[in-house]
């Protein structure tokens, strides 16, 4: 069968990046994929965008963010920065009438984060969040196997996204800086995607909180005064009644990258781990199976994402390229399934604020939707 994506004409687009770091480098390499030109890039200073230039491969370096984006033959920018640079760089694409793609968390506080969802549907463009872990086929055969009742009623949700590359106190990075990184580090950082995950697999929201958080160490090695936090443990309630927990940590030793979903109902339960992204693991009272990715088994939405054959495995900057795709096929009109757009990243940012909110006063705190939110604000 042919796939959507692979026979999809390249895009014209000219994308430009703002950024010359590990996220640049998945971003443009996606952009590439997705048939767009690797127009431009600014970092932090020219120097750095030079640099990056030549070893990205992109056609010219622009001095500032500012020339990037006042230029008339550059159509979406990819913001690729600190985090408490997001809102400004996005802001500034968005007047320019840009299409936008800019990192998580989107902002550092609701506030921002909804000014820019009122801006971009002012500005009319397309503007997405990379919450890529919905790319992966098997997330979306898990999405497909509870929304068609295949899990049954479902009554937990468990949810842990470890880490380990800020073990020790030598460990350090912009991100332990509130004043860069935002006032919350584990959870914006990487809680944003578990969260993310989880509502989008399941349909459902989570509405209260109950939440600690630690911070292992108020000293690293650059960073005097640390405060932002290095693990959160939380419980919570979803609007349909579900319960669930979720531990969020950079300092759990042997796990890189370990987000894990696992949902159980009254039939079955399902688990991904991005770690083992091939696989879907289906718990049953007998006969319990570990689902391998096979195309021609998997529902329509999980297949149209399986650009490889089964048994060619696909992995994380498939899943960027694949998002990437669709923000772009979104930006010539054809709105695919489960692109995450800035109202996620407003999302992300209310449930960071509440979570946090509830680890400082030790109380449950309420999570409003996006929606009541923006009711409250008008
Ligand atoms: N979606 C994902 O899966 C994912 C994964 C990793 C990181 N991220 C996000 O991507 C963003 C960047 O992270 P990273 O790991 O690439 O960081 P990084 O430190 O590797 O790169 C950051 C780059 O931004 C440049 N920069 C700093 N301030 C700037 C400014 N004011 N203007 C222009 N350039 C500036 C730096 O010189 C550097 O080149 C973060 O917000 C992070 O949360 C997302």
């Amino acid at each position: 069968m042919e796939n959507d994506r692979t026979t999809t004409a390249p895009s014209r687009l000219r994308a430009g990046f703002v950024g010359a770091g590990f996220m640049a480098e998945v971003h443009s390499r996606a952009a590439r994929a997705a048939g767009a030109e690797i127009a431009g890039i600014a970092s932090s200073n020219p120097a750095s965008a030079a640099r990056a230039k030549d070893r990205l491969g992109v056609e010219r370096a622009y001095a500032s963010a500012q020339d990037l984006v006042q230029d008339d033959k550059i159509d979406v920018i990819h913001v690729c920065t600190p985090n408490a640079t997001h809102v400004a760089l996005a802001e500034a694409a968005l007047n320019a009438g840009k299409h936008v793609v800019c990192e998580k968390p989107l902002a550092t506080n609701v506030q921002d984060a909804a000014h820019l969802v009122e801006l971009a549907a002012t500005a009319g463009t397309v503007a997405t969040v990379p919450f890529v872990y919905r790319f992966h086929p098997m997330v979306r055969e898990a999405r497909e196997r509870i929304a068609s009742g295949q899990t049954g009623r479902i009554s937990t949700i468990q949810g842990s996204y470890l880490q380990d590359w800020l073990l020790s106190r030598d460990d350090d990075n912009w991100r332990v800086d509130a004043g860069i990184g935002g006032p919350s580090r584990a959870f914006a950082d990487i809680g944003s995607h578990l969260c993310d995950l989880i509502e989008f697999v399941t349909g459902d929201r989570i509405s209260r909180v109950g939440a600690l958080s630690r911070t292992l160490f108020t000293g690293r090695a650059n960073h005097k005064n640390v405060q932002t936090e290095d693990l959160v443990a939380a419980v919570f309630a979803t609007e349909t009644g579900t319960v669930g927990n979720l531990l969020v940590s950079q300092v759990a030793p042997g796990r890189k990258n370990r987000l894990m979903i696992e949902i159980s109902g009254s039939e079955s339960t399902v688990q991904f781990d991005q770690e083992a992204p091939e696989t879907l693991w289906l718990g049953k009272r007998t006969g319990s199976q570990l689902l391998v990715r096979d195309p021609a088994a998997l529902s329509p939405d999980a297949a149209r994402l399986s650009v490889l054959p089964g048994g060619h495995p696909q992995g994380y900057q498939d899943a960027f390229n694949a998002f990437v795709a669709d923000t772009y096929a979104a930006i010539s009109g054809d709105i695919r399934e489960g692109l995450p757009t800035f109202r996620d990243g407003l999302r992300a940012a209310i449930l960071t604020e509440r979570i946090i909110g509830s680890s400082n006063s030790g109380q449950w705190i309420d999570v409003p939707g996006v929606k009541q939110l923006e009711g409250v604000q008008q």
